[in-house]
């Protein structure tokens, strides 16, 4: 199998292809999202709240993320891993911005990084792409940001939608190869997503983008706590694993486990 590049990115788009993406954080679910054909795995900062436990996606840093990165890159023959930045390794300006895009190249083996802001992250981008890595843009509800937004918020709405517009052409300008679009309203996406030349990749931004993607642990039903809206659980694992430790625990209590079968003899 022919592995994804950017430029498959651009084909797709050009051609009215879908393009699918899912988070990954670990060598197993990354063997079979490659598997299934995912196109791309992003190994988010959602980290924070699917893998560390915190409440919000701010603490996270580069040294937890490059070993799931490495990890998710080192398990893939086809799919085209996105490593993303962290809050605080960009912010700063594009020296900042380029250094942490270098170590996620360097030590990962990730293909591209991914990185928040329009308008804001303009010149970041431009440097990290100058540098030859590849980056894809995120605009709408940036979760970095929620503070800032006052919340998970709906971005794109009534006038903000001319302003989604502006940081969307700002990523293209800037030489991003996507652009995902998160929470925002159909028909704004639908416009952002006719007005660029590169392909959109929407995370709640209805049907009308490029492509889709969603955090892997609320589209299997790992997370058994509140999802949003946009996301189709299409599994329910978390009941599947809960299910099967108490029945694991109840025949351990019972002398069930282990059987004959599973014992090693002289
Ligand atoms: O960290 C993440 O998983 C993300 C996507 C939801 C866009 O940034
Ligand atoms: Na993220």
């Amino acid at each position: 199998l022919k592995r994804v590049r950017t430029r498959h990115f651009q084909r797709a788009k050009e051609n009215g292809i879908k393009i699918t993406g899912l988070t990954s954080y670990d060598t197993l679910s990354a063997q079979i999202f490659d598997e299934a054909g995912i196109d791309f795995l992003l190994v988010g900062d959602s980290a924070g709240n699917t893998v560390f436990g915190y409440d919000t996606t701010l603490p996270v840093t580069i040294d937890e993320l490059i070993p799931l990165t490495r990890a998710v890159a080192r398990s893939v023959t086809r799919a085209l891993v996105i490593a993303d930045l962290p809050f605080g390794s960009y912010e700063n300006g594009p020296d900042d911005a380029l250094k942490s895009a270098i170590r996620f190249m360097k030590e990962t083996g990730s293909h591209a990084v991914k990185l928040e802001g329009g308008e804001r992250s303009y010149k970041q981008i431009k440097r990290i792409v100058n540098a030859g890595i590849p980056v894809m843009g995120h605009i709408g509800f940036t979760p970095q940001s929620e503070h800032g937004l006052g919340g998970h918020v709906i971005q794109g709405r009534g006038e903000s939608a001319d302003q989604l517009l502006a940081d969307a052409k700002a990523v293209e300008k800037a030489g991003a190869f996507a652009v995902v679009l998160e929470m925002v309203p159909s028909e704004a996406a639908a416009r952002v997503t006719a007005e660029l030349s590169i392909p959109t990749i929407s995370v709640g931004a209805g049907p009308h983008c490029d492509g889709q993607l969603m955090v892997w642990s609320d589209w299997a039903g790992f997370n058994r706590g509140r999802i949003p809206r946009f996301v189709k659980q299409y599994a329910q694992i978390g009941e599947t694993i809960l299910e099967a430790a108490r029945a694991y625990k109840d025949d351990v209590e019972r002398g069930e486990y282990p059987a004959p079968e599973h014992e090693y003899k002289e």
